[in-house]
């Protein structure tokens, strides 16, 4: 073989050894993009199964304690919203405490505010100095949060606003503090560079994937396109996505970077602080969905606020959630302490012992089979491995009997799940039994009088194979 061809087979041959191991392992960038539907199902499994989480919204407003848009609302200038930056020193903050509480309640991860609209952070970023580190606090408090819920079993993910009203890169927008000053607005938007602040935002995503390990989940907060709006041209949403996908492959992403056209632009839907009527479904089909809500009708800290829902209510709002193949992710704002105040904790508590006992109606659980029709004041939630359905009594009923339509046939044994004491009940053969209008295939259980000493009963029914 002449010695030039030689030359050109070696040549060829180092590059195929040098190539080869970055074609072999690097996983393809965009892969995101043909997930196929199962292989997405088996990357949320976790989630879908762990239906309950908790949100937790924390900043520098939750000195102020009127919710975390006060800057927005009370249109406070930098140098006056300072104030609480200068004061922030949560000297009883104690995650192992909060992780604690979150396990007690049946949580199975959280979601904590990286960054919030204010644009303070909580951990010690290279990119600004808006930083917890420059406080009187003086320490990340990012570390010590995840390692203390990972710890008490819980995944950990991010909450990080695309907002940003503290950044001087950031364009002033209909939801900035600052936009109802024309003048100001206009002479900042001269010079303000959104390219500027679109890195920024991926340089902090990049810290926050990088430096607390695997991150389970992202809840990025959010999209507004339009007139003096920010939508995925603003953030450059193509580029956090590919960020986000290539540095945790295995993370959950929200729906809020205005990328819903786009395949694997997010995991699940995210109504907020309202209770859908049934599974949200996108272009007509059901798709994975959570539904973030507040204990106390605020985000952040509100010390004022007086619309604390029950632990009754709370309990009711997982279970429908769930009855309609959903995961609840619930809110709480701790105070510039670092505490849950008392009302949270009685809650958290409250719910802690209906999972105590209850939590099999959720873990696992989803939508019932549609044959399966759901009787006044009940809801239904249904594990499709176990082949048990839960029927959540809301109203206890004093006639001793509740009827199941559509269930005849088809439950082999009931019982309450708080005590598994067996539930007797009867298949009625007949249209018209004792003067009752009973429609065939209807299950008639009998039920204790009393209500069961739990806030919500539940009655667990084993299903025929
Ligand atoms: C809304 C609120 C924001 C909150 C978020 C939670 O976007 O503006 O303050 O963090 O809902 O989903």
């Amino acid at each position: 073989m002449k010695k030039s061809n030689k030359f050109y087979l070696n040549s060829i041959l180092i590059l195929l050894l040098i190539l080869t191991p970055d074609i072999l392992f690097s996983r393809d960038k965009n892969w995101f993009l043909h997930e196929t539907p199962e292989q997405k199902a088996q990357r949320l499994k976790w989630w879908t199964r762990a239906r309950f989480g908790m949100f937790i919204h924390w900043g520098t407003y939750s000195l102020g304690a009127r919710n975390e848009w006060v800057k927005y609302r009370e249109h406070i200038p930098d140098r006056e919203y300072s104030k609480y930056f200068k004061h922030f020193n949560p000297d009883m903050y104690d995650p192992a405490q909060w992780a604690k509480l979150a396990r007690y309640a049946g949580m199975k991860y959280v979601v904590i505010t990286a960054k919030h609209h204010e644009g303070f952070c909580l951990w010690d970023t290279r990119y600004t100095d808006y930083k917890v580190t420059n406080t009187p606090y003086g320490k990340d408090l990012l570390k010590p949060f995840v390692e203390a819920f990972r710890k008490e079993g819980l995944r950990v993910g991010f909450y990080y606003s695309l907002l940003d009203w503290h950044h001087p890169e950031y364009p002033i927008d209909k939801y900035h503090p600052m936009f109802i000053n024309k003048e100001y607005r206009e002479r900042e938007n001269q010079r303000r560079d959104m390219k500027k602040y679109a890195r920024y935002i991926r340089n902090q995503l990049r810290e926050l994937l990088t430096q607390f390990g695997e991150i389970d989940l992202l809840f990025l907060d959010y999209s507004f396109p339009g007139k003096y709006g920010k939508g995925r041209k603003e953030w450059e949403s193509m580029k956090i996505l590919k960020l986000v996908r290539t540095l945790q492959p295995q993370i959950i992403i929200n729906d809020r970077l205005d990328l819903l056209d786009v395949p694997g632009g997010w995991d699940f839907r995210t109504p907020e602080q309202f209770m859908p009527r049934q599974w949200v479904t996108y272009r007509g089909k059901r798709v994975p969905w959570e539904t973030c809500q507040t204990i106390s009708g605020y985000w952040g800290y509100y010390r004022d606020g007086s619309s604390w829902k029950s632990v009754q209510q709370l309990i009711i709002m997982l279970i429908e959630t769930v009855s309609k193949g959903g995961n609840l992710l619930l809110n709480v704002g701790p105070t510039a302490r670092g505490t849950f105040d008392p009302w949270t904790v009685e809650r958290l508590r409250g719910i802690g012992n209906w999972m105590k006992f209850h939590s099999r109606s959720i873990y696992g659980c989803t939508r019932a089979p549609r044959e399966f029709k759901k009787p006044e004041n009940c809801l239904l939630t249904y594990n499709p491995d176990t082949r048990r359905l839960y029927v959540h009594v809301l109203v206890w009923p004093s006639t001793g009997k509740l009827y199941l339509e559509g269930f005849a046939g088809k439950v082999e044994y009931a019982q309450l799940l708080n005590d598994a004491s067996e539930i007797k009940f009867t298949e009625p053969k007949h249209w018209n039994v004792l003067n009752e209008k009973v429609k065939p295939e209807t299950l008639i259980l009998k039920l204790p009088i009393q209500k069961p000493p739990v806030d919500i009963p539940v009655i667990e029914l084993f299903l025929k194979r």
